[in-house]
């Protein structure tokens, strides 16, 4: 019986723990070069105790940024930028993982807390979305995207597969695919945003399969013994009920093409969904899915607690906890977790000694 505190290895990584820093935009980079608030920002969650910090979403294109802040991997002034983010994290014990996304529809918006909403064509930081069809989402993402062509589906597959390159070969250890929250991916697995009459939308078969085939593409490159991971949306809350079927069906396709971990989360592809918050209540979807594909996976969602995150793995819910929210308000939440819990041995073991010496002794 896995506890939270207890190391988990996928292929050639190993955490030293099951808490994990779930993606997090900080909307704070230029041209999608990072600047010195990631690196502090990054550095402080790996040393916080964390088994993985995985990098947020970096941008495969330029016009794939959600808001003109975002994090971008389609050039090499931005990985070498993100070099020494890469060595924080695994000076502070974590293992380095990185998202790679495309924001598709929901592309060309203001930061959150500018309005969160899309910046009008012509302003300043604005440029033209692109989906699988000329469908707006609404609710202040009203931009019409302009329909993908063939080609630019398979320039935005490439773009991708440069991206899973440089995250490669920059050493990051975990790679997470966003098909979730509305963009891309997400926008041609849903009927919502995806009504094309071609080999990529109708069937839920043909609806995959511009996610079936950037998985394939990005194995292809992302070596075999470094775990490639997808965050899908697997629920939309809209009433509807066969999206976590199909879903079901399209990971276990993966799983056959290559796929190691999930990260189940939520389709945010409508404005119309009814979404149940309440605390940890994505973890029995989470099983489900992990129980019906046979994939090792998580979940995140308003998992705060020390002894609930130790449950979820107790009871075989999850494999590892992922937390967003949390960690911003504390950086050291897995000390303290730890601590609650009176884990012997805990993540500070493996911390540089200026921690490490002090917070052993501090019990
Ligand atoms: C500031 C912020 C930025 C986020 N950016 C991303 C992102 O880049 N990619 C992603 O998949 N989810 C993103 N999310 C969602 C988080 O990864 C996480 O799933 C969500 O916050 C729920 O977990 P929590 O309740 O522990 O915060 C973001 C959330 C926050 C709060």
């Amino acid at each position: 019986m896995a506890r939270l505190f207890d190391p988990y290895t996928l292929k050639s990584v190993t955490l030293r723990n099951r808490v994990a820093v779930s993606p997090m935009c900080q909307y704070m980079a230029r041209d999608g070069l990072i600047g010195d608030w990631h690196r502090a920002h990054y550095a402080s969650l790996a040393r916080g105790g964390a088994g993985l910090v995985v990098v947020e979403a970096a941008a495969v294109a330029p016009e794939g940024r959600i808001t003109w802040g975002d994090l971008g991997l389609w050039n090499d002034a931005q990985a070498d930028a993100l070099r020494p983010v890469v060595a924080a994290i695994r000076e502070g014990g974590a293992a380095p993982g990185v998202q790679i996304a495309h924001a598709g529809r929901k592309a060309s918006a203001n930061r959150p807390w500018e309005g969160d909403d899309h910046i009008a064509e012509g302003q300043p930081n604005s440029w033209t979305p692109i989906a699988p069809s000329a469908l707006a989402f609404g609710a202040g993402l009203d931009r019409v995207p302009v329909e993908m062509s063939l080609d630019d589906i398979a320039r935005v597959q490439f773009d991708t597969i440069k991206a899973a390159i440089r995250a490669r070969d920059l050493g990051f250890e975990w790679l997470e695919l966003h098909m979730a929250h509305g963009y891309l991916a997400q926008n041609f697995f849903s009927p919502h945003s995806n009504q094309r009459a071609d080999a990529y939308g109708g069937s839920p078969e043909n609806r995959a399969r511009y996610l079936i085939e950037t998985l394939v593409a990005a194995r292809k490159v992302w070596p075999e013994d470094r775990p490639l991971t997808v965050r899908l949306g697997v629920v939309e809350f809209d009433g509807g009920d066969a999206m976590l079927e199909e879903s079901i069906a399209l990971l276990r396709r993966m799983k056959a093409e290559g796929l190691d971990f999930v990260d189940v989360s939520i389709g945010f592809n409508t404005p119309d969904a009814k979404i149940p918050w309440a605390p940890n209540f994505m973890a029995d979807i989470a099983q489900r899915v992990r129980r019906e594909t046979g994939l090792p996976g998580t979940t995140s969602w308003y998992i705060s607690k020390p002894d609930e995150a130790d449950a979820l793995v107790r009871d075989g819910k999850l494999d590892l906890v992922m937390l967003g929210r949390p960690m911003l308000e504390t950086p050291h939440w897995p000390y303290m977790a730890a601590k609650a819990l009176g884990v012997e041995n805990p993540a500070w073991a493996t911390l540089p000694p200026p921690y490490a010496h002090w917070l052993a002794r501090y019990r």
